[in-house]
């Protein structure tokens, strides 16, 4: 028999995450901090708005880009934010999570061999989507100095006559770094200049400690230039409900929306439903709980401190990124070890990209008790290593 399988998914490296916590899960007394996932549930009312949407017997397919009321409510949200007009019926697409948004705009503004540049570390998913999209994927690897934002000098140094696309992940998994205005201002010339594209995953928007999240489509010049992929996974803790969105120009969005008709059909009618509560009635609970993350960040913040573990201050999402440089050890052995030893996960550096070494993800979406016998293992693990 000949080969089913094709070698282009087969090249394709399996994800870095998801062997640390098979190995939990096999573990007494472990504790993960490894998810990158709310651990609250999703509130009440939004759940409510779903039940009572079966109650109705709205179960049937929605029109293909998402019903008219959730895009209408998506894109008031924008304008809310970020004071960026969207036109829902022709700019707006309802996705089964962000992930889908990701494959679905790489794969339309693709043609083989147009570079994406990806600053890194960043989420497992831009670089196989790349490939699978038949791009060619330009690494470009972010500096701890720089607090893990994208520099003008950087991103110019990375584009070449084939690059097409930029992918603009912040706040950021797995660093936690932001980019703020001043920052974005600074690479909108070159992108202009190049007559790129930017796809904007802001999935973490809503989980900024600083200031208020600036998309890029705010920018001068930006919004005709970029796909804004988001969803509500991570704001209204969400995650299992699927569901996401794009927004952009027309032109792209046309697209988009053909290939996710003939691929999903539409996004999940329940969460549909679901998510105009979340958008209409949700703020009060998003800030509720990005209070408890806020108060989790700053408690891991000290205490890497008192441990004298080296983390720049990530103003976003729910993770950590302390570096682990001085131990002498890979991250993926520091992690393991530390997971043998004092039964904690956390997640090597290097599953987000090469130049995560040297780092751990860790993540605070866990309760702070948790995080607590976390660090106290963490502490007594690190002290160890300095004493041998
Ligand atoms: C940066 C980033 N983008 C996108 C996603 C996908 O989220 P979802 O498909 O649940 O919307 C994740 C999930 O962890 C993420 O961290």
């Amino acid at each position: 028999m000949r080969n089913p399988l094709s070698d282009k998914i087969t090249n394709i490296k399996p994800s870095g995450i998801r062997r640390f916590f098979d190995i939990v899960s096999e573990m007494e007394d472990a504790i993960s901090l490894g998810v990158g996932e709310p651990d609250f549930d999703t509130p009440w009312h939004i759940r409510d708005e779903g039940i009572y949407s079966l109650e109705k017997g709205k179960t049937f397919y929605t029109s293909n880009a998402g019903i008219k009321e959730l895009r209408q409510e998506i894109c008031n949200y924008y304008g809310r934010k970020q004071g960026v007009v969207y036109n829902p019926l022709t700019e707006t697409l309802v996705t089964v999570g962000g992930s889908e948004g990701i494959d679905l705009a790489l794969r339309c503004m693709l043609d083989p061999g147009d570079e994406v540049i990806i600053p890194t570390p960043c989420y497992v998913s831009y670089e196989p989507c790349t490939v699978m999209a038949d791009g060619v994927p330009v690494i470009l690897p972010l500096k701890n100095e720089n607090q893990f934002r994208l520099t003008p000098e950087e991103l110019e140094g990375a584009i070449t006559e084939k690059t097409k696309v930029l992918i603009l992940a912040f706040p950021n998994n797995p660093t936690g770094a932001i980019m703020e205005k001043e920052d974005l201002e600074a690479i909108a010339p070159i992108i202009e200049k190049h007559d790129l594209f930017v796809i904007s995953d802001e999935i973490y928007s809503e989980l900024s400690y600083k200031s208020k999240h600036v998309s890029i489509c705010s920018i001068p010049g930006m919004r005709e230039r970029t796909i804004i992929i988001n969803g509500f996974s991570k704001a209204y803790a969400m995650t299992g409900w699927r569901l996401g969105y794009a927004l952009g120009p027309e032109v792209i969005i046309k697209q988009m929306i053909k290939l996710h008709q003939f691929a999903i059909m539409c996004a999940p009618t329940t969460s549909q439903y679901a998510a105009i509560e979340a958008l209409k009635n949700g703020e009060e609970d998003v800030i509720e709980m990005t209070e408890a993350y806020n108060q989790r960040r700053r408690y891991l913040m000290n205490e890497f401190k008192e441990m004298g573990l080296p983390c720049f201050e990530p103003f976003g999402a729910f993770y950590v990124f302390p570096c682990i440089k001085e131990f002498g050890m890979t991250s993926e052995e520091f992690a393991l070890k530390f997971l043998e030893e004092e039964k904690v996960a956390v997640v090597p550096g290097t599953a987000f990209g090469d130049c995560g070494e040297g780092f751990l993800r860790i993540s605070y979406a866990y309760s702070i008790e948790d995080l607590k016998v976390a660090i106290g293992r963490l502490k007594s693990f690190v002290e160890k290593l300095r004493n041998q």
